[in-house]
């Protein structure tokens, strides 16, 4: 099963357990992770899902596209090179990933 930790602005950290299929974002409201609000549910229109990725894990998801690059210009918290939308990253077995939530999603 995939295993994603989620670090908060402040440093603490929450492990989930996800399922394949899933994405970072649906493992994360599903279990109550903090960080994450994703109003539009999944539809990448609302850009509150935003993650940095850690660097371990960038190479672990396909790149990003178009639509999700536009997005990234509208986050609470400014982009970084490692940011992503969590609802465009989809878990496979056996990953182990970890991402950072920003301070703020609106
Ligand atoms: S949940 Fe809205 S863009 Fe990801």
């Amino acid at each position: 099963m995939p295993s994603v930790i989620y670090t908060a602005s402040d440093g603490s950290e929450v492990t989930v357990t996800g399922y394949p299929g899933d994405s970072v974002m649906e493992t994360a409201v599903r279990n109550g992770v903090p960080g994450i609000v994703a109003e539009c549910g999944g539809s990448l229109s609302c850009a509150t899902c935003h993650v940095f990725v850690c660097p371990s894990s960038v190479e672990s998801f396909p790149p990003m596209e178009d639509l999700e690059n536009d997005m990234l210009d509208g986050t609470a918290v400014d982009r970084a090179e490692n940011s992503r939308l969590s609802c465009q990253l989809i878990l496979h077995d056996d990953m182990d990933i970890r991402v950072q939530t920003p301070e703020t999603q609106v």
